[in-house]
């Protein structure tokens, strides 16, 4: 097991060069958000757009379009409702807020044929995985998956041990060639070969809305070409640190996800 700590992220992370340019950091696509869950979207959005991304489009409903321009005017939008075409992205994000209904199965059974980017999967796009276990051998190259444990179980059934848990998650690592983010207390990441422990974060991050946040960010390194296994290792220890960096002005009870997300700026310094 590699211990996730400062020294090793000191080593992962690249410089952003003076004379760079917002072409040279990427443009994600984050799929999330439906009518009652828009906050997932807004959310994930605001957590990569503070991870050092180029570009952001957010695919949402049409009707809840209205939402995004005000709460992240730096953000762009492609509706989901349309035949979407997403070869111009560096790296693909879909699950936040999703829903499990007909029509989100058929959005993550489009993204499964056409993705030709690095692709998280998070949220409702694991849950419909769990209810269509075909669709899991389906993933293209390159992609994350980040499921808490609930969703790690529902996925690939129930241990009763996080021993038993984290070897299963590098068993089917291997098996369906992603990266898994098993997340909690000590998010464990894998790619089957190698695993990580995460260091950083606390239980204020128990919260509704923390996860899709950490999706931004992997989604944020992704897009400006990190290996994927570097990208989710980066991004567990950067959105743990700005939770505990939060402790500084808040408590465990009272830390809000945008507290955590305003303070990935002191977590990069
Ligand atoms: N210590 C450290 N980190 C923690 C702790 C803890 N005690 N508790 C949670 N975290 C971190 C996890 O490691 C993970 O990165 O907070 C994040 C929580 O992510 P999720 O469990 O996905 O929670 P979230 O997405 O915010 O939950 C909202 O999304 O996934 C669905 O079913 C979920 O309905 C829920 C919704
Ligand atoms: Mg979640």
């Amino acid at each position: 097991m590699i211990i996730v700590d400062q020294n090793l992220i000191r080593k992962i992370i690249k410089k952003r060069l003076p004379d760079s340019h917002k072409g040279e950091h990427g443009h994600a696509l984050i799929i999330a958000g439906s009518r009652t869950k828009m906050g997932a979207a807004i959310i994930a959005a605001k957590a990569c757009l503070r991870s050092g991304i180029g570009l952001v489009t957010l695919n949402i409903p049409k009707k809840e379009r209205g939402a995004i321009f005000t709460a992240i005017p730096e953000a762009m939008i492609e509706l989901r409702e349309e035949n979407n075409d997403w070869e111009k992205y560096n790296a693909l994000a879909i699950g936040p807020g999703f829903g499990t209904d007909k029509t989100a199965e058929r959005k993550v059974e489009f993204l499964l044929k056409n993705a030709k980017s690095p692709v998280v999967f998070d949220a409702d796009s694991l849950n419909i995985f769990a209810q269509k276990q075909q669709l899991l051998t389906k993933l293209p190259p390159n992609s994350t998956l980040t499921p808490h444990v609930k969703e790690f179980d529902r996925l690939f059934g129930i241990h009763f041990s996080v021993e038993k848990r984290q070897q299963k998650a590098m068993e089917k690592a291997i098996e369906l060639n992603c990266i898994i983010v098993l997340k909690g207390h000590k998010t464990f990441v894998t790619d089957g070969k190698q695993c990580f422990q995460n260091t950083t974060g606390n239980p204020g991050l128990a919260k509704g809305g923390s996860g899709d946040a950490l999706t931004g960010i992997i989604t944020a390194f992704l897009a400006q070409g990190y290996e994927p296994i570097n990208a989710a290792t980066l991004a567990v220890y950067l959105h743990g640190m700005a939770a505990d960096l939060t402790l500084e002005t808040q408590s465990v009870e009272s830390m809000l996800i945008t507290d955590v997300i305003a303070n990935l700026g002191k977590a990069f310094q």
